[in-house]
C-alpha cells in the first residue's frame, strides 16, 4: 500500500502533527510506504491565479511544483488529509491546494454526462482536529457541513468519498483524551494488529 499524507500545520510541536508522525509510524511498522507532503515547510503559494485557471481550464502549462504533487497523488493508493479546523473549514493554504492541484484534467473531466472523477480508485481519510467539543461540533452542525462539503461538494465532484474522522476538545481536553485520539489511529487506518 502506498499513503501519501497531506499534512496542514504551520507548528511542528501542534497536535495535527502528533498525528501524522503517529500515522508515519505505524504505517511503516505495517511495512507499508508512506510519504508526506508539508504544505507549509513546501511555502505552497495557495493563491489561484490566472495563469492557475489557464493551465487547468485552457490548456497552459502546469507549472513544475503542481506536477510534482500530481504525480506523487497519482502514486498513491491511499490519500489522508490531516488538519486542524479553522472557522469551520479547512486552513486555506489546503484549500488552495485543492484550487491548483485537483484540475481537470487530472482529478476530474468534463463529458456530455456531466464531470467524471480521474482518480476514482484511490482510498481517502481525513482527520479533522478541533478546538470544540463533540457536542458542539455535531450539535453545531458544523461537523455534517464538512461531510457534505467535502463529500458531495469537493471529492463528491470527482466521484471520490472520504472516510472523515473528527478528534475534537483537541485544545481543552484532557492529555488521555488526545491519547486516546493517536490510540485509535492503526483502527482509522485499517492496520492489523499482528502482535
Ligand atoms: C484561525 C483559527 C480558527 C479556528 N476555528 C475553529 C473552528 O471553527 N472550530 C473549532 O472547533 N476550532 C477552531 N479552531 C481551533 C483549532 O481547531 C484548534 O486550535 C486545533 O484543532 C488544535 O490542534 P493543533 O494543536 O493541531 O493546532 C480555530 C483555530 C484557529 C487558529
Amino acid at each position: 500500500m502506498r499513503n501519501l499524507i497531506i499534512y496542514t500545520h504551520f507548528n511542528n510541536e501542534s497536535f495535527t502533527k502528533a498525528v501524522v508522525t503517529k500515522m508515519e509510524q505505524e504505517l511503516l511498522n505495517a511495512k507499508q510506504e508512506v510519504e508526506v507532503v508539508d504544505l507549509y515547510k513546501d511555502k505552497f503559494n495557495p493563491v489561484l491565479d490566472l495563469q492557475d485557471f489557464n493551465y487547468s481550464f485552457n490548456g497552459g502549462d502546469i507549472p513544475k511544483d503542481v506536477k510534482a504533487y500530481q504525480e506523487t497523488i497519482s502514486k498513491a493508493d491511499n490519500l489522508i488529509f490531516v488538519f486542524p479546523l479553522w472557522w469551520w473549514q479547512m486552513p486555506a493554504i489546503l484549500k488552495g491546494f485543492f484550487d491548483k492541484v485537483f484540475t481537470q484534467g487530472f482529478a476530474f473531466e468534463y463529458t456530455s454526462e456531466g464531470p467524471k472523477g480521474l482518480l476514482k480508485e484511490k482510498k481517502i481519510d481525513i482527520v479533522i482536529n478541533t478546538g470544540s467539543n463533540e457536542a458542539h461540533l455535531f450539535g453545531s452542525k458544523s461537523a455534517e457541513s464538512l461531510e457534505h462539503y467535502f463529500n458531495s461538494g469537493l471529492l463528491g465532484y470527482c466521484q471520490l468519498s472520504a472516510d472523515i474522522h473528527f478528534f475534537t476538545d483537541v485544545l481543552h481536553g484532557t492529555h488521555e483524551v488526545r491519547q486516546s485520539y493517536l490510540d485509535r489511529i492503526p483502527e482509522i487506518l485499517k492496520i492489523e494488529n499482528n502482535d
